[in-house]
């Protein structure tokens, strides 16, 4: 499903002065599992996500950003059967939450990937045969400790007091024939394009940290189930189910054709960069290039590791009763101010703790107080004048345009955000000291300089705002690019 066409075209006026690279941008969001309602947690990536789809789409370069649901294995079978419901009835009626979330928030993906989507199926079945076919597979009994929540085998390492430290639970005992993934043999090759970043891993702790996993030691992995029934069969033993991680990682090819239409494959692939959290990171960063290899296709460019939040200082969990539902804030504050209020809290590459009540402060001060002031007192005064916009004498400088650039370009979503208020405060500032609204028809002339030099810096702001705030951003361009400008309703109401 295209949201491409309904947002974002006329807000495409050049602004960044690298423009008309071309460069073509394909950017991925975990798949979510679908057990659950969407909380803040998925929110957030896929709020990152679009910001840095939009923001190449702006810059001219050819995006692909792809966003979707993880809906087999056992973690969303329990779910379905608690809830009394077939695994297809359940994740067909969850789906539909998350799509309702990301319209909520003005997400302008691509494709929304399911996992199970017939052409995924195709895709993972060819998959998995290449993998067969090229000796990669063996078979093996595995005996070993399994956490529902994680998907995944631990170690008894990995427990704490014998629970799973995520999801504190008791992890349980498996035993079962399972196909193995000679995992070993990619085990230096991986390494090394990490340490060259061929494989970019940011931020740089997180590089370290994935480096660190192959001093452990990291073993074969099997790649199926044989008693969990919710899944994709493996084409040369359907006794199987291919194992839910393997399976799930693949949807960032078979959403573009892997298997079935070789250009549009090459066309996008590899992935310039698959953003997420770090509960995924050994997945996306060892396993997932590892897989690549080993049926002959590229590794990802790029993986961006974004921090882990918590709630008022406690770790968000259902037990907790603190989750907090995207939808609730964008009813609250709307879609952009939701956005900027995500995105604005922390550093995005690090943990930080979620507040709520700086969202209602912040919303105040930055857009209530700030922006939204700004914009509806200059627009007053321009109807008020009957002033005609024209271009401005003192425009906002290159420099600072091209800074911003580089902080979005760099991940800097809170430093770039900062830099644009500080534009704001300093527009507010002047308008404050040369208080257009005390000059008479005598400085007439200096009346309009004034308030078309703000005029101008809004529109600039605008759009330097689009990906963060597009539809402010679309309606400030709107209302200040003129020739006659009105005073319209506030766009960031006070709370
Ligand atoms: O792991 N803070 O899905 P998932 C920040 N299906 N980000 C958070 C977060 C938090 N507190 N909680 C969740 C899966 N996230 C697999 C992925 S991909 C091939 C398969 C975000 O529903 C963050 O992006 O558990 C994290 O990596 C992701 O949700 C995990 O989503
Ligand atoms: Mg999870």
């Amino acid at each position: 499903m295209s949201l491409r066409a309904k947002c974002g075209a006329s807000i495409t006026t050049p602004i960044y002065h690298d423009l008309n690279m071309n460069k073509k941008f394909y950017i991925t969001t975990p798949i979510y599992y679908v057990n659950d309602q969407p909380h803040i947690g998925h929110a957030y990536t896929t709020v990152a996500a679009d910001v840095l789809a939009r923001f190449h789409r702006q810059k001219g370069d050819d995006v692909f950003f792809l966003t979707g649901t993880d809906e087999h294995g056992a973690k969303v079978a329990e779910s379905a059967k608690l809830a009394g419901q077939k695994p297809k009835e359940f994740v067909d009626e969850v789906v539909e939450l998350y799509r309702i979330a990301w319209k909520n928030l003005n997400i302008t993906h691509d494709e929304f990937i399911r996992t199970t989507d017939p052409a995924h199926i195709e895709a993972v079945g060819k998959f998995m045969q290449k993998l067969m076919d090229n000796g990669r597979l063996y078979e093996d009994t595995y005996e070993g400790l399994y956490c529902v929540g994680c998907e995944k085998f631990m170690t008894e390492k990995e427990l704490v007091d014998g629970y799973c430290p995520d999801h504190r639970k008791k992890p349980k005992k498996i035993k079962e024939k399972n196909y193995f993934f000679k995992l070993a043999k990619y085990l230096d090759q991986v390494k090394d394009l990490i340490q060259t970043d061929q494989i970019n891993i940011q931020p740089a702790e997180m590089k370290k940290e994935v480096l660190g996993l192959f001093k452990q030691g990291l073993g074969d992995f099997s790649v199926s189930r044989q008693k969990v029934k919710w899944g994709i069969p493996l084409p040369f033993d359907p006794a199987h189910n291919i194992y839910v991680w393997v399976e799930a990682l693949q949807n960032y090819i078979s959403a573009i054709g892997y298997g079935d239409n070789r250009d549009e494959f090459e066309r996008w692939w590899p992935a310039d960069c698959h953003l997420m959290a770090k509960d995924i990171l050994k997945f996306h960063a060892i396993y997932w290039p590892a897989l690549l290899l080993a049926v002959g296709e590229k590794p990802p460019k790029g993986l961006f590791i974004h921090g882990f939040f918590s709630i008022n200082g406690q770790k968000m969990s259902k037990s907790l009763g603190n989750v907090i539902n995207p939808n609730d804030l964008v009813e609250q504050y709307g879609s952009d101010a939701t956005r900027y209020l995500l995105l604005s809290q922390f550093p995005f590459g690090q943990d930080g703790d979620i507040k709520e009540s700086l969202f209602a402060e912040k919303y105040n001060s930055d857009l209530a107080n700030g922006l939204g002031n700004l914009a509806s007192r200059t627009a007053k005064l321009l109807e008020k004048n009957e002033i005609e916009i024209k271009s401005a004498k003192q425009p906002i400088s290159d420099k600072v345009i091209d800074d911003i650039n580089d902080q979005i370009e760099r991940y800097k979503f809170d430093e770039a955000l900062k830099s644009i208020m500080r534009l704001v405060a300093e527009a507010n500032k002047y308008l404050d000291q040369e208080a257009p609204w005390k000059l008479t028809e005598a400085d007439s002339e200096r009346r309009s300089e004034v308030l078309n030099n703000v005029a101008s810096w809004i529109t600039t702001m605008a759009r330097l705002f689009y990906p963060f705030m597009p539809i402010a951003s679309h309606s400030l361009v709107e209302q200040f690019t003129g020739p006659k400008v009105k005073k319209e309703e506030g766009l960031f109401p006070r709370k």
